[in-house]
């Protein structure tokens, strides 16, 4: 095989596997449905987002009320699913996006559109799942807390909702609009491995729920989705690292010699930058600022980090390396940082999936095969 066809089929780099409307990711801009990310992270909401990415165009007025409406009207879960939560969510095994992926799969069984892939019917269930998610995570933090249920609050939007149920605390204004801002930034990005794998699920012709629970079970690896608290957990072991007298130089270099992949860096398709992720550092490292010199410590380790990347090995961060720090600095607890990602993807991946069934032809590529020749069984 030559080297190019090596190098397309090794994880389909640089491979085309499709045209799609949703969202355009390349070196120069990062679009959803033709906005560009930095104006929809500084003039838009979330739930703006969500109807642009799910319906196609931007809400006008009355047709943002009405979606506001009926996410508001369904952020209740069935107590079902809150049973499951409470057998699972402390299971000592239970990562919370695998409970995050139980139920999602459980709740297909009590909505009433789940066997239909009719477009009214997925634009309902993606509408739905975008306001049950929030509080699946919700609920799930305050069963591992052994804290009571903390019902959603319909004078809250969005964002500042999901903060609200995680903690009992109604959030300020700054840290609501830090979270819709990482829902912004994380809501789409084409052909990334858990929209693909739920489009490939999606082009059998199967359902909505059976596709969104196949994208949250690729979204978790740490390659990919999981990257976020991977990348916090690596933050804390470099804080350790300088409590004990090193240096974050001396923490790189060990890293470099051990060839260990350092999380939060690094991208398929971007090789000059994530657009998201100084976005996303810009509003953290503020907000830490407010908070004072044991929230700015991360960010000033974190910016050591990107600058050592970036000198010695050319390499970027993306948008989990600042949401790590971000998140840690407004209290998250780090195992929801990934399904707090899901809560917003869940738009990109239903407005994919829709989009694959709208259009559909069965995804099967071939395989190049390297086992052994033709032989007999009873030779
Ligand atoms: C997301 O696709 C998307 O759009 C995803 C996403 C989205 O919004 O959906 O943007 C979200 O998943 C972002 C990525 C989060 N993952 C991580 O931060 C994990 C760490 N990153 C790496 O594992 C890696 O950068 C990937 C997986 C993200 C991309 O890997 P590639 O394209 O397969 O590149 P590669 O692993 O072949 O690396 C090329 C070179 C290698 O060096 P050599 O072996 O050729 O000498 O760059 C090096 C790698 O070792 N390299 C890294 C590195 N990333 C690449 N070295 C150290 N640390 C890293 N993070």
């Amino acid at each position: 095989m030559s080297a190019t066809a090596e190098l397309k089929s090794s994880g389909l780099e640089g491979v085309s596997a499709g045209k799609s409307a949703v969202c355009c990711v390349d070196q120069g801009t990062l679009l959803y449905r033709g906005y560009e990310i930095a104006d929809l992270a500084k003039n838009a909401t979330f739930e703006e987002v969500a109807y642009l990415l799910l319906v196609g165009e931007k809400p006008n007025a009355t047709q943002l009320a009405n979606f506001k409406k009926s996410l508001l009207a369904h952020r209740e879960i069935p107590d079902d699913v809150v049973d499951i939560l409470r057998q699972t969510a402390t299971q000592p095994n239970a990562h919370p996006m695998d409970v995050l992926r139980t139920c999602i799969s459980y709740m297909a069984h009590f909505d009433p559109d789940c066997q239909s892939i009719d477009p009214e019917a997925e634009l309902r269930k993606s509408t739905r799942l975008t306001a049950q998610i929030p509080t699946i995570i919700g609920h799930m933090q305050n069963i591992i807390d052994g804290r009571d249920i903390v019902k959603p609050d319909p004078s809250l939007d969005h964002a500042a909702n999901l903060l609200y149920m995680m903690t009992g605390r109604k959030p300020s204004a700054e840290e609501a609009r830090i979270i819709d801002v990482s829902l912004i930034l994380y809501a789409e990005h084409d052909f990334n491995a858990s929209t693909f794998t739920g489009r490939v699920i999606a082009g059998t012709l199967s359902d909505l729920h059976g596709a969104v629970a196949g994208a949250v079970a690729a979204l978790k690896g740490p390659l990919h989705g999981g990257a976020n608290e991977a990348a916090m957990e690596m933050l804390k072991e470099i804080d350790q690292f300088i409590a004990k007298g090193g240096t974050v130089d001396d923490f790189m270099t060990r890293a470099f010699a051990e060839k260990r992949k350092l999380m939060g860096f690094g991208h398929r398709v971007y090789k000059n930058g994530d657009h998201r992720a100084g976005i996303l550092n810009a509003l953290g490292r503020a907000y830490a600022e407010k908070k004072g010199p044991d929230a700015v410590k991360w960010f000033d380790i974190g910016d050591k980090v990107q600058k050592i990347m970036l000198d010695q090995k050319n390499i970027f961060p993306n948008v989990d390396f600042p949401c790590g720090m971000t998140y840690f600095t407004l209290g998250i607890p780090v195992p929801q940082y990934t399904p707090i990602f899901v809560a917003a993807r869940i738009t990109g991946w239903a407005a994919h999936i829709m989009e694959q069934h709208q259009n559909n032809r069965l995804i099967r590529p071939l395989a190049e095969y390297t086992g052994p020749a033709q032989r007999k069984w009873n030779a």
